[in-house]
């Protein structure tokens, strides 16, 4: 199983990242999302990362071009037919997933893996949308993907192993690490984050303290780089409550409970650092 030729489905914050370190290890990247001016805007993202890298001397003006050369805008999910692997990072909800999934079944090509980056969502049940449940997978990259190591790798029921060495292979290729775990609801990386962002948000929602005390108690007081509600700015509030409403729906214990401040922001359109507010403001 040979991958020259990646899809990635969604130009956000993650598909951009996932793009941009893929064109960086040499594979030829369809950026798809459901407007051009998204698709150019996450290219934008990408372009700006990597005049950072130019300017730090990390990589040449050139190699630069070289990289942006290997792009193919594409608002079209039939582009997938060009594909060796796609891997989707649209929203973190089931049934846009699904339907992403039973579309990309149609056009992709039959050796074609279809990976998603889902930080929650059951991959068995993704890929029981496709008739190929054998060639999908998880493929779950983290938060900003051009610094972070790890890529946790989750099998669906059906996954062949054959996919999964080739996924595993990918990694490497892109200079991460890979890591296998289960498909269980939130995986380990959100099964074991998420739930502190949500008591962090209780604990702001109840008054114990202020939010730039809460992030000091736990950056200073437990070594994290940041503070809880930082990150969940960072990660997005939108997509924070998805990944709670699954754990909480996954297993049914109410210790999983989305805080309702958690939901109250999200209905007021503050998702983070990329609405421009979320527990803090950005410009
Ligand atoms: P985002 O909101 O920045 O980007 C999502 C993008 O998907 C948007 O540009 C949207 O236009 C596009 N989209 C929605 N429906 C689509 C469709 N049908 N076809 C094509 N594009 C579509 O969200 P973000 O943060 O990039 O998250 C994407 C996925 O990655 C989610 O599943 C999320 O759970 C996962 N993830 C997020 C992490 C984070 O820290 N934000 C970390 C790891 C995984």
């Amino acid at each position: 199983m040979h991958i020259e030729k990646v899809m990635v489905i969604g130009a956000g914050q993650m598909g951009s990242g996932i793009a941009q370190v893929c064109a960086q290890a040499g594979y030829e990247v369809y950026l798809n999302d459901l407007q051009e001016d998204i698709v150019k805007k996450g290219l934008g993202v990408i372009r700006k990362n990597l005049d950072r890298q130019v300017q730090k001397e990390r990589i040449t003006e050139d190699e630069k071009e070289g990289i942006l050369g290997r792009f193919i805008q594409s608002t079209d999910l039939k582009d997938a037919e060009n594909a060796d692997i796609v891997i989707e990072a649209a929203v973190e909800n089931l049934k846009i997933k699904m339907r992403i999934f039973e579309e990309l079944d149609q056009y992709a090509s039959e050796h074609a893996i279809l990976a998603t980056n889902t930080s929650s969502l059951p991959i068995t049940e993704i890929a029981a949308a496709t008739k190929r449940p054998e060639k999908v997978i998880g493929m779950h990259f983290m938060n900003p993907v051009p610094v972070m190591k790890l890529v946790e790798i989750i099998r669906g029921l059906a996954t062949e192993d054959e996919v999964y060495q080739a996924v595993e292979e990918m990694t490497h290729r892109l200079k991460k690490v890979p890591v296998e775990v289960n498909d269980f609801p939130g995986f380990v990386s959100n099964r074991v984050l998420m739930p502190m962002i949500n008591e962090a948000v209780y604990t702001l929602y109840e008054g114990v303290a202020t939010k730039e005390a809460i992030d000091e108690v736990m950056k200073l007081g437990m070594n994290h780089p940041m503070g809880p509600l930082t990150l969940a700015d960072f990660i997005g509030l939108d997509t924070c409550l998805y990944i709670m409403e699954t754990l909480h729906e996954g297993f049914g214990d109410d210790k999983y409970r989305p805080c309702p401040l958690l939901r109250k922001y999200v209905k007021a359109g503050w998702l983070g650092k990329k609405a421009g507010r979320g527990f803090y403001e950005y410009r």
